[in-house]
């Protein structure tokens, strides 16, 4: 794991200096873990949304979308296992009085270890050069061999002991490490607890006659109850899916990593819906799929890896991360589950209504087994933040701040500047900011020099500013620039709308199963 701490804290002030992502109620000192998106982080977010809205929905037949409520009957969460096992298991250090997610803590330790195997290949690769096989040396290096062994020992152990609901093995197993508080540099550690997740709320005006009821954890539940509602109304045949975007509530008791781990924030889940047995198959084609749809996005496939569960959620026979190489290091972007019909028989039993698919080339009712696939909007945002930050040093010794987001998720497309704020120059510009306008989302700046009008512009992720100047009065042409190579085209006005559109085409071809 290599850290870019620094790299992480001008991503944080960068989200803030430049319109994207404020503290929630920070007049008032903010509300720790929850954030605002500001008016450019509210355009990417939607980008984002929309793109794997276009790619999971619009590029298959046989998946669907819904948008279910936030508040649910509470007998879903008792259903779904989340009142009683959606819990993180926490320790607190008596001499700073600060509580963490133990498994968090033993994590944590074993990604020191893996920064240490990152190390020895980063000396490996500079002695061997060209020669060099990563493959070869990681299977072969005993250094490294005794660093992996020791990575899996211990995660298995603490796999096995949150199965077990063996709380004290977990603690010993922190002593045992000689796991630290990072704030007081202690070992003087608590029993572990288990502490349950899920926000309560109440239900009506008198207090003696409220129900109470939970912020929904996850979107999936939303999809789960409505399983039969959607299958007969769209005549829906197996294998099928059911998405959704929105929002989910964690009362997250370790919650740091800026909107890597948010105490409310949205996931994008799809629920797909298959022949009991078929389930395993199906886990693995979403597997590919979605790891092909992140490595499209062109950030860098060395960037992500699958990290297989050994410890599985209540509900899981199988499960696996899609993890991101943050600026903390590697961690869950998206979560593949292979969900049985665990949930399904379970609200069924509950709700003692028949949720099951009658099956007509087998001539028999079933209840489907589902694969999920699970990703955090919020996340996504920031590995797209994160990875696209470049301070580059250019020609002349400066330097520019840009942000390489993907074209077709920018916030904007394209800035108009005139050049001058003289001349006539200003109305041709707001001219065709107002015919560009209709098609994608442009802004307008005409204040400063180009030259900082281009770096704001640059900060914000536009891939194409047009500049209107005294040729564009006499030849109906603009230069345009486009950001990453900094490249300027003069070309007719009357050809604008089809260059910005072929150079900022969407390829959502890439997630069909
Ligand atoms: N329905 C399955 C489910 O909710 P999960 O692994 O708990 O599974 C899925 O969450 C995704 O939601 C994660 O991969 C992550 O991207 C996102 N996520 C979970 N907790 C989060 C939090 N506190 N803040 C931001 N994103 C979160």
């Amino acid at each position: 794991m290599s850290l870019n701490l620094d790299k992480f804290k001008s991503v944080i002030s960068h989200a803030k200096e430049y319109g994207f992502i404020f503290q929630s109620s920070e007049i008032y000192d903010g509300l720790s873990a929850v954030y605002d998106y500001a008016q450019n982080g509210v355009e990417l977010k939607n980008n984002i949304r929309q793109y794997w809205w276009k790619s999971m929905v619009q590029m298959h037949d046989n998946i669907v979308g819904i948008d279910s409520a936030v508040l649910m009957h509470p007998t879903v969460w008792k259903a779904s296992g989340h009142v009683d096992a959606f819990n993180d298991p926490l320790i607190d250090n008596k001499d700073s009085k600060k509580r963490y997610r133990a498994d968090v803590l033993v994590e944590d330790y074993c990604a020191k270890i893996e920064g240490k195997i990152e190390k020895e290949i980063k000396k490996a690769i500079k002695r061997f050069g060209d020669s060099f096989d990563k493959e070869q040396f990681i299977n072969t290096n005993s250094r490294i061999i005794g660093y992996n062994k020791k990575i899996s020992d211990i995660l298995s152990r603490l796999a096995k002991s949150l199965e077990n609901e063996d709380l004290e093995d977990v603690r010993n197993l922190i002593i045992e490490l000689e796991i630290v508080c990072p704030i007081s540099g202690s070992k003087n550690w608590t029993d572990v607890k288990q502490f349950n997740l899920m926000f309560g709320t109440k239900l009506g005006a008198s207090a003696d006659t409220a129900t109470d009821l939970f912020l929904r954890p996850e979107t999936a539940q939303g999809i789960f109850v409505n399983f039969l509602n959607v299958q007969k109304t769209g005549r829906m045949k197996i294998p099928f899916g059911i998405a959704q975007t929105g929002k989910a509530f964690r009362n997250e008791i370790v919650a740091r990593q800026f909107i890597f781990r948010m105490r409310e924030f949205e996931q994008m889940e799809m629920q797909f819906f298959v022949k009991p047995v078929t389930q395993a198959d199906w886990y693995e084609k979403w597997k590919e799929s979605r790891m092909k749809w992140h490595v499209s996005l062109g950030m860098g496939e060395d960037n992500y890896r699958f990290h297989d569960h050994e410890k599985l959620a209540h509900y899981a026979d199988a499960a696996s991360d899609i993890e991101f190489k943050f600026p903390f290091g590697f961690k869950e972007l998206e979560g593949i589950h292979s969900r049985t019909d665990f949930d399904l028989k379970q609200h069924q039993e509950f709700s003692g209504k028949k949720l099951q698919y009658y099956d007509n080339e087998l001539k028999e009712s079933y209840i489907p087994c589902v694969v999920e696939t699970s990703i955090g909007l919020d996340r996504m945002f920031l590995a797209i933040l994160s990875n696209s930050l470049k301070e580059e040093v250019l020609e002349n010794n400066t330097t520019r701040t840009v942000l390489k987001i993907p074209p077709f998720l920018s916030p904007y497309k394209v800035a108009l500047l005139p050049l001058v704020k003289k001349d006539g120059l200003p109305q041709i510009a707001k001219d065709i900011y107002n015919t560009l306008k209709l098609e994608f989302n442009v802004t307008y700046d005409e204040k400063d020099a180009v030259g900082r009008r281009y770096r704001r512009q640059d900060a914000i992720g536009t891939p194409y500013c047009i500049t209107v100047d005294h040729q564009t009065k006499d030849d109906n042409t603009i230069t345009i620039r486009e950001r990453d190579s900094m490249q300027q085209d003069r070309i007719p006005l009357t050809e604008i709308e089809k260059y910005i559109k072929d150079k900022i085409s969407f390829n959502p071809t890439l997630l069909t199963i």
